[in-house]
């Protein structure tokens, strides 16, 4: 099974956040590598602890950044990200007790290849769409249509 890697179709028009997923699918490559060439249980934990703890900070990052640009979703976005790391914990559980195999791979690969599609280029989206902040400071303050200040 080939490693699925970070391709410009994954792009959320945020640099930063860009990286972190080219940095999650390498951890990914990593846990591939170690399952290919039968490495220890050891091995497999700390590679698994590696992604967790990357993911938790990516996670509070990509939920920051929604947060800051008013995207309308974060929570249930931030709900993906919760099962996610429950998940992987689980699968770190299971670990102690056999082997892990190609499913758990397919599994975070497939996983973080539709979140990125399917949820985090929505906020992609929202924030290309968004009203540039800068310009809007710019604007004359009116107030709204009917009201009086
Ligand atoms: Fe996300």
């Amino acid at each position: 099974m080939d490693a699925v890697k970070w391709s410009a179709d994954l792009s959320v028009g945020v640099d930063a956040i860009d990286n972190q997923h080219k940095q999650l699918f390498a951890v990914i490559g990593e846990l591939q590598a170690a399952i290919a060439k039968g490495r220890g249980q050891k091995q497999m934990h700390l590679i698994l602890e590696k992604l967790i703890a990357y993911t938790e900070t990516h996670f509070a990052a990509e939920e920051a950044y929604m947060r800051e640009i008013g995207f309308p979703e974060v929570d249930n976005h931030a709900i993906e990200h919760v099962q996610l790391v429950l998940k992987v914990r689980r699968f770190q559980d299971r670990l102690r007790r056999e082997r892990i195999t190609m499913p758990v791979m397919q599994f975070l690969n497939y996983w973080l290849k539709n979140h990125i599609m399917a949820s985090d280029l929505e906020y992609g989206r929202f924030a290309a769409n968004r009203p540039d902040p800068a310009a809007a400071q710019d604007e004359p303050l009116t107030s709204p249509a009917g009201s009086s200040l």
